[in-house]
């Protein structure tokens, strides 16, 4: 049941231009010039919600003070933005740990000077596209939420507002490419990523990270890029749709709703994130030749003999395969 005080929709009304307030029976007088806030939520139970009245049909704005905003506000200060640090310093921790231990996987026969097509203009450019597009969303999202604590001490409040101002742009706009990206990723990807046995015996043996020199068959994509593709296409889409409900409210009945939507869209938005950052780690620093198949599109044979043999297999079949001269001229092989 909803409680209304005349105090409180005199005092709070008046400026939001709230029409004649309704009297409810209350501990608390509320003619008493002297009453204040905390009085008035004192009183409240559970759920309630001290609400004016109004004449547009939206019920939800005649609310003055919802105390259950609070238990929404404490969850993502106390759990949301903990998860997405630990989420985010923890895996660059990991990975860290793991570059140490590990050093750089080498391509073990070198590289061969021979080269074969691993994606098209077109694959790398959907690829950047969202990559870009979701490392903003990233960096924005991340101030949104904890920037507060990051960011604010550093810049002070003028350029932290200006900076998060134009993050906030960024993320709504750059959502769009990025939503885009992703349906065209599943599209042009999903035949190679489709799990099959080979992604079981390719977990089993660690990758190839387990014994020296023994490297798990793959097709086009192993199963930890598989894991990686359905991350991004399943985390993608429901950070997407919890994304557009936060942006287009009035989908939403109540504003409960998008309390949750808010909460997913954080919590999944971590866990995408920390999988990018070790996706990263893998196709940069981590793997010797990896990043050539999303720069030049050409990965060297030995790399590809080493992470995909059955597709390698498959390609040289259909005689796909180039010779690199020492400026990096590329010639048919013989
Ligand atoms: C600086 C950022 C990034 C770098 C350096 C990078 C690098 C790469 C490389 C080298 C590959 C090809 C691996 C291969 O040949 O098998 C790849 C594939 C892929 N990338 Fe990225 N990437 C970045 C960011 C992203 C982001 C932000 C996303 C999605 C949100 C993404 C999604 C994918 C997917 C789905 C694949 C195919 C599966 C896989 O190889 O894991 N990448 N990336």
């Amino acid at each position: 049941m909803t409680l209304r005080f005349k105090l409180a929709a005199l005092v709070l009304g008046a400026t939001l231009g709230f029409s004649a307030p309704v009297m409810a029976q209350q501990p608390v007088n509320p003619t008493a010039s002297s009453v204040q806030e905390q009085q008035l939520l004192d009183a409240l139970k559970p759920g309630e919600t001290i609400s004016g009245r109004i004449s547009i049909p939206d019920d939800n704005a005649a609310d003055l003070q919802k105390p259950s905003n609070k238990d929404w506000m404490g969850f993502n200060l106390k759990v949301s933005d903990r998860v997405m640090g630990v989420a985010l310093v923890g895996t660059l921790l990991a990975l860290l740990v793991f570059f140490v231990v590990k050093g750089r996987l080498k391509i073990e026969a070198g590289r061969a000077g021979r080269t074969i097509t691993r994606f098209n203009v077109f694959e790398r450019t959907v690829h950047w596209t969202m990559a870009i597009s979701f490392i903003a969303l990233a960096l924005s999202g991340i101030n949104v939420a904890v920037g507060r604590y990051i960011v604010l001490p550093w810049l002070g409040y003028e350029a932290f507002g200006s900076l998060t101002y134009l993050g906030k742009l960024a993320h709504h706009y750059l959502a769009w490419p990025f939503m885009v990206c992703v349906v065209i990723t599943f599209l042009m990807w999903v035949r190679h990523n489709i799990p099959n046995k080979l992604d079981l015996r390719w977990l089993k043996e660690g990758g190839g990270l387990l014994v020296k020199g023994k490297h798990p068959p793959a097709k086009k994509f192993n199963a930890g890029q598989k894991i990686v593709f359905w991350g991004v296409v399943v985390g993608g889409s429901l950070v997407a749709a919890s994304g557009l409900l936060l942006m287009f409210p009035y989908f939403l009945d109540s504003a409960t709703d998008w309390q949750l939507a808010q909460i997913a869209h954080a919590l999944i938005a971590s866990g995408m994130m920390a999988m990018i950052l070790g996706h990263i780690y893998i196709g940069t620093v981590g793997t010797e030749g990896a990043l050539d198949a999303m720069t030049t599109g050409q990965v060297d044979v030995n790399w590809a003999e080493q992470h995909h043999s059955l597709w390698l297999e498959e390609e040289l079949a259909k005689g796909a395969v180039q010779r690199r001269g020492p400026g990096g001229e590329v010639t048919p092989a013989e």
